[in-house]
């Protein structure tokens, strides 16, 4: 017999009984139930709803179910349909009439409302974690590649050089900034919903503040309507999971690229590179070509979350149900791949010869070599217009901008002297590049410094 079963007159078709259960997938939230289930029976006893030493025998018995979950000594039911029913038939089973009194003035559409709020809570402070991991390893990375230069691109074509360093830490910024977005998200789900009954509140005089802190809220939610058809902080969670995975594929597809034949500027450790089952040559970056197609389906989620909520009017809706699948999927796979990618980055060698090659060949000191000329006193589009007739001279000849003779640079210009040499080497473009934000080595001492600092307040 079901919990509810009271008013119906048949037994539920077997189909739907497998078309209605969640506890394969909610049974997840064991820990956040019986924590609720806790806070929710104190305060019974407290305000005398129910006998307090009802209450005490029943927060006991929660207390050795969730033992005995976690030793795997329970077996969940497909009748009892979700977390919730599952936990308060086992409890009626051992305590009977007693048991009985939990979910006096409570319901599940606040109950699971509770839940996946916890649930994201736990998840959130374990994502920032993670990520948090990721960011010292850029940080520790970035430091010990500030001086490595290589080419700075625009539309994948060689635009500037850099140092690797610089390019560490343009990530640094990203992902510092999903941190903080975790963070914020956490700010918006400091109200527990517990107490919102149905829909409605109920008759009790429920202490809704007393469980919310009980459970670490700052409070109760405002509405009660609210409280239990609000999902927005899964929505949000799984946006900025999405943030994190988009941020991590783009990373994913320069590490595929560096590590190809083509460019070899990295090579990953054999430890997270896999081969192939035919061509006994391959190394492949399957940890970052997998993160990248991960993303894919951690957007599904979000389009998934925000497609469920849309329609659905106030307050419970048994469509609000699949959220947890969303939820789950979108956080189990983040988690596997932030950490095995800051392992991935941080075992990877640099081929320092590569990367330097790389920044020299492709013209990237044009912008440098036409500011020598404005330096002199021309007008930047001029200059700009001398350095293009000198590059396409240079195709022509199959030479860099600095291998003309200075004999033949006068026939571009007659300002320049034999200053342009260093003017346009590779050290001089990138030391020179002192500006905040850029990839100058002493610049960029400032960004790792003020990197360091974020990660040390947290
Ligand atoms: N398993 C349900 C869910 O995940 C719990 C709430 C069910 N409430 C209800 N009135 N049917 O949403």
């Amino acid at each position: 017999m079901k919990l509810w079963g009271g008013r119906f007159n048949k037994e539920t078709d077997k189909a739907v009984d497998d078309f209605n259960s969640s506890i394969s997938f909610d049974c997840k939230m064991y820990k956040e139930d019986i924590e609720g289930s806790i806070a929710h029976v104190t305060m019974l006893g407290k305000q005398g709803i129910i006998p307090m030493e009802n209450a005490e025998t029943i927060k006991k018995e929660l207390g050795n179910i969730l033992k005995d979950i976690e030793d795997g000594k329970i077996e969940f039911s497909l009748e009892a349909e979700d977390i919730h029913m599952n936990v308060e038939t086992i409890l009626i089973e051992r305590l009977e009439a007693i048991g009985k009194q939990l979910h006096t003035g409570r319901s599940r559409n606040d109950q699971v409302a509770l839940d996946v709020k916890m649930y994201t809570r736990n998840a959130i402070c374990d994502m920032k974690n993670e990520v948090k991991t990721l960011l010292s390893v850029i940080c520790k990375l970035a430091e010990e590649h500030k001086a490595t230069v290589m080419p700075g691109y625009t539309h994948l074509q060689k635009a500037q050089p850099i140092t690797l360093g610089h390019h560490l830490m343009a990530y640094f910024q990203m992902f510092r900034r999903d941190y903080e977005r975790l963070s914020d998200c956490l700010k918006r789900m400091s109200l527990s919903p517990l107490g919102s009954g149905a829909l409605a509140t109920t008759t009790y005089p429920l202490d809704r503040q007393f469980t919310a802190e009980l459970l670490g809220f700052d409070g109760p939610t405002e509405n009660s309507l609210d409280g239990v058809s609000d999902r927005d902080h899964v929505a949000e969670f799984i946006f900025d999971l999405s943030l994190v995975m988009m941020h991590l594929s783009r990373f994913s597809e320069e590490i595929i690229l560096w590590c190809s034949d083509e460019f070899s500027f990295i090579r990953l450790d054999d430890a997270y590179s896999t081969g192939s089952s035919i061509m006994p040559q391959k190394k492949n970056p399957d940890i970052a070509e997998l993160t990248r197609g991960k993303t894919g389906r951690v957007y599904g989620s979000l389009i998934t979350i925000l497609t469920i909520l849309k329609g659905i009017p106030l307050a419970y809706n048994k469509d609000m149900q699949e959220d947890k699948e969303a939820l789950f999927d979108a956080y189990d796979t983040v988690k596997m791949c932030l950490p095995i990618f800051a392992k991935m980055i941080d075992t990877m060698t640099v081929n320092h010869e590569k990367m330097r090659n790389g920044a020299k060949g492709g013209f990237t000191n044009a912008t440098d070599a036409a500011d020598y000329l404005v330096k002199k006193g021309m007008p930047f589009r001029d200059a700009h217009k001398v350095i293009g007739e000198m590059v396409s001279y240079c195709i022509g000849e199959k030479i860099a901008l600095e291998d003309i003779p200075l004999t033949k640079l006068k026939d571009f210009s007659d300002v320049i002297e034999e200053d342009y040499y260093t003017a346009i080497s590779l050290e001089t473009c990138v030391n020179e590049r002192n500006v905040y934000g850029g990839p100058s080595p002493k610049a960029l001492a400032v960004a790792i410094e003020n990197a360091k600092d974020f990660l040390n307040s947290l």
